[in-house]
């Protein structure tokens, strides 16, 4: 590093002392292929150095231009706040997927995208613990990654269990680096579950064969069910862990999960229900615009070029959670809300639908 560089980096402002609304340019610096499927983007902020302010687990949605359309999808944050300088995503290609393959064929360093963010409340800050379990499967292990490097990085003995599930050996994120904190941190344990092929004799990490089980959890972490459980994966996986711990008799209060994917009854229901919402009113604060067929309130809130992060548009990131004030809604996904925000009329505002003119807080 230069004395210039960093002279401009110790001198370097602080990126979200905005509002998380904020909208924000970064350029890609650098490129790393994690596996034949999985690439991690490093960015840095054009021109002057920022220093990135988020919570471990948090994500950002980037909006592309592809083929003439602006796309937007979430992708968590794996680099930690820790190491302020840049920041990274990590990035799973999905057979079919419009941004994902854009990404990993496209994305190369000198290139800025728009992004908003940071949002999410899977994070360490909103869910604190004293004694953690990551349990992640395939790109599921994003936040458990920025989480781990971020509690390893700022908190001594920091007592981790982290369990990871991949198809094979060859698909494993961020091995090495994981390996790395073994060795460093005491209070940081981790294993392995391999579904297909030969399982590694690894000294830093168990490895079991197959799919993760009540058995192989008790063998890796004994004592896990004092701990509390962040959770991340595949629908399936996420379904599958939530009903063996639960039947386990483990105290579902500090069982915490993030879904990626969109719940597979959505698309369908609004399709199938269009026209429903034609014609009602949306009001937010003195601001009013009438709604589209499909009557969901992010159309409207859009329309009016108000401020809100719409991260996967499908009801599983709560990004875009606003209060109802006025007026009845249907609810086509409450993934993200609590018993708390529903009684205080709080919606996802891509998943919710008028029935009636309504008023709405951002
Ligand atoms: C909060 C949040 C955090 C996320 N973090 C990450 C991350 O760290 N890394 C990452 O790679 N992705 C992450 N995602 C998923 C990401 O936002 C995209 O959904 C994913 O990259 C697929 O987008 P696409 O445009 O390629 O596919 P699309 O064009 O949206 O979809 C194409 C097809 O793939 C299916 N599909 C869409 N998403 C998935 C999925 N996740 N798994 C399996 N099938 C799918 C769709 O049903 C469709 O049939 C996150 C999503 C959320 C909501
Ligand atoms: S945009 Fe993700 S829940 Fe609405």
């Amino acid at each position: 590093m230069t004395h210039n560089r960093e002279a401009a980096l110790l001198a370097a402002k602080p990126w979200q002392d905005l509002p998380q609304t904020t909208a924000s340019r970064l350029c890609c610096i650098e490129r790393i292929e994690e596996t034949h499927d999985v690439v991690t983007f490093r960015f840095e902020a054009p021109g002057e150095p920022v220093r990135f302010s988020y919570k471990p687990g948090q994500f950002i949605s980037l909006q592309l231009e592809i083929g003439g359309e602006t796309q937007s999808r979430a992708y968590t944050i794996s680099s930690s706040p820790s190491r302020p300088y840049s920041i990274s995503i990590t990035v799973k290609r999905v057979t079919g997927g419009k941004v994902s393959n854009y990404l990993i064929d496209s994305l190369k360093p000198g290139h800025i995208v728009d992004v908003q963010g940071p949002a999410g409340g899977f994070n360490l800050v909103d869910i604190p613990a004293d004694r953690f379990l990551f349990l992640s499967a395939g790109c599921g292990i994003t936040p458990m990654f920025s989480m781990s490097r971020w509690l390893n990085d700022t908190r001594v003995g920091a007592d981790i269990a982290f369990i990871h599930s991949a198809k094979r050996v060859d698909d494993l994120i961020f091995e090495e680096q994981l390996a790395a904190m073994v060795s460093r941190h005491s209070g940081f344990r981790l294993g392995y579950f391999i579904e297909q092929g030969a399982c590694p004799d690894w000294r830093h990490a168990p490895v079991l064969p197959g799919r993760l089980s009540l058995t192989g959890l008790d063998a890796l972490s004994p004592d896990w069910r004092e701990r509390t459980l962040y959770v991340c994966g595949p629908e399936a996986y996420m379904e599958t862990v939530e009903a063996m711990v639960r039947t386990a008799g483990f105290d579902m209060s500090r069982f915490h999960k993030e879904s990626f994917a969109a719940p597979a009854h959505n698309g369908a229901k609004i399709e199938a229900e269009k026209d429903i919402g034609a014609g009602f009113m949306l009001k937010v604060g003195d601001k009013l615009h009438p709604l589209g067929e499909q009557g969901l309130l992010l159309e409207g809130i859009e329309a009016l070029k108000l401020p809100i992060i719409a991260a996967c548009r499908s009801g599983v990131c709560g990004a875009c959670k606003c209060q109802v004030l006025e007026g009845e809604v249907e609810r086509l996904s409450d993934m993200t809300l609590t018993e708390e925000d529903k009684a205080n009329g709080m919606v996802l505002a891509c998943s919710t639908r008028a029935l009636t003119d309504i008023s709405i807080k951002l």
